[in-house]
């Protein structure tokens, strides 16, 4: 167990991104409520993804993470969270595909809902009021009232979080999932769109290799495998009072674990070694996400590192790197130095959407093409440094959203404002999101024959 710390050693240590509670009595309460409150993930899980992202971080398997920047209360129809899984196992599939590897499929779902913000104070015209820092701190719209954290918004994000992590799982375990499927995941906007052909003739692939399968007595009904999906939580452990509430002790091992979902990640702005998100972070079991961004060095790698995972146990830390398509060039390569000059086990992934936001017609969004050119130097540099990319991080919905410009479509900066919707930053939509999947199953596959060639030459 971690030396010296406890749920709640967090609170002697320095913070960002605190909210500005007004009533810190209530804020007690609701803490000490949600702690009586039923866990939302189980140790077990978590230590189940933890063993598969050891494989990944040996080289074997591919880790799929996405889903909204932000949650929120408005946006929770069963609809949309069907949408999104089906965006998401389209995803997986088109990458199990490409990678012939296992895909570690893990949203920003079920409990996503805390943001931090760089600036503290939001300013419209000649008002200023507090920023909004996600539907679990205070509301969206721009008044004195909603922009007050109100504590009760915790009880709500615990509520939202398990209705959708109760239907997740029954579309991950209860049939939805199941190969068979595989074209009618297909969603209504994207049955037109340039990737549909592709997408289509690959689940043509899947179903005939599935028929074949079936000829030979493995079926669906014999097999699990194909009929059920393992599907993961993850969220931003920024609002700390919430993540202790629902800290517990693990009864087989003993050990304490996050439950407010299965993996948990310190965001770029909190990563400070000697502040309290490393702090309570460094004591839970889970597996974690460490955000890298330009302003990491080497050193401060390791010494986070040290930190988070001083048995370098594999499995337990995923790099999430968020360069920009610019800087990747500049930054990655000597991390990945340090990393391997110290022989320390990690997942290295790549977040290609913080690095990438722009203003464009008072909007923010991202330029497709930089989103890909950045996953394309991040396989490059890894193929050149002989280190394994072992996963994408992105914002990513199942709704036909207007966020993020480019792709096959082409959205420009006027289409923007047709259905801008997301509460924090710009998401790639389910086009958009297969069609990086296509380009990253390329480069999997490219990857593939590389290291056969080696082999056989
Ligand atoms: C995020 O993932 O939404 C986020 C705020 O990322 P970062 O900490 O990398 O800026
Ligand atoms: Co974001």
């Amino acid at each position: 167990m971690a030396q010296n710390w406890t749920p709640n050693s967090w609170r002697q240590k320095p913070i960002q991104q605190v909210p500005d509670y007004p009533d810190l009595a209530a804020l007690s309460a609701t803490e000490a409520q949600l702690a009586t409150y039923p866990p939302l993930v189980f140790a077990g899980e978590a230590r189940r993804l933890k063993s598969a992202l050891a494989n990944v971080s040996e080289g074997r398997g591919f880790l799929l993470q996405g889903g909204d920047c932000a949650e929120s209360f408005a946006e929770h129809g069963a609809d949309t969270i069907r949408d999104f899984f089906r965006a998401f196992l389209q995803m997986a599939v088109v990458l199990t595909f490409g990678a012939q590897q296992p895909v570690v499929k893990v949203g920003r779902i079920a409990g996503q809902f805390a943001k931090p913000r760089s600036s503290n104070i939001e300013r419209q015209g000649d008002v200023e009021l507090p920023s909004y820092r996600g539907d679990i701190i205070n509301g969206i719209e721009f008044n004195e009232k909603a922009r007050v954290p109100d504590p009760e918004r915790q009880v709500m994000a615990y509520r939202q979080s398990a209705a959708t992590l109760n239907l997740l799982r029954a579309f991950a375990m209860g049939g939805y999932a199941n190969l068979e499927n595989v074209h009618q995941w297909m969603l209504g906007f994207v049955k037109d769109s340039p990737q549909a052909e592709r997408y289509r003739k690959l689940a043509d692939r899947i179903s005939e290799t599935m028929d074949f399968m079936k000829a030979i007595g493995i079926t669906s009904e014999n097999h699990p495998s194909l009929r059920e999906t393992d599907f993961f939580t993850s969220h931003e452990a920024l609002l700390l009072g919430y993540e202790q509430a629902l800290t517990r002790v693990d009864s087989t091992s003993g050990d304490w674990y996050a439950t407010s979902g299965h993996m948990i990640w310190i965001g770029d702005r909190t990563r400070q070694p000697d502040h309290a998100h490393i702090e309570y972070c460094r004591g839970i079991k889970n597996p974690l996400g460490l955000k890298c961004g330009p302003s990491l060095t080497g050193d401060g790698l390791i010494e986070l590192i040290d930190l988070l995972n001083p048995q370098n146990e594999a499995g337990r830390l995923t790099l999430i790197c968020r360069f920009g398509h610019d800087k990747v060039a500049e930054h990655l390569p000597r991390l990945i130095r340090a990393v391997e000059k110290e022989g320390r086990k990690v997942v290295w992934s790549c977040d290609p959407m913080h690095g990438n936001t722009i203003t464009l017609n008072n909007y923010k969004t991202r330029p497709f093409e930089r989103v890909l050119s950045e996953v394309e130097s991040f396989f490059q540099i890894h193929r050149a440094e002989g280190t394994h990319p072992g996963g994408i991080h992105v914002e990513m919905t199942g709704n036909d959203v207007t966020e993020c410009t480019g792709g096959a479509r082409a959205l420009s900066g006027a289409d923007l404002a047709d259905r801008y919707h997301t509460h924090c930053d710009p998401r790639l939509n389910a086009d958009q999101a297969l069609e990086l999947a296509f380009l990253l199953a390329e480069r999997m596959k490219g990857g593939r024959d590389e290291k056969r060639m080696v082999v056989n030459g």
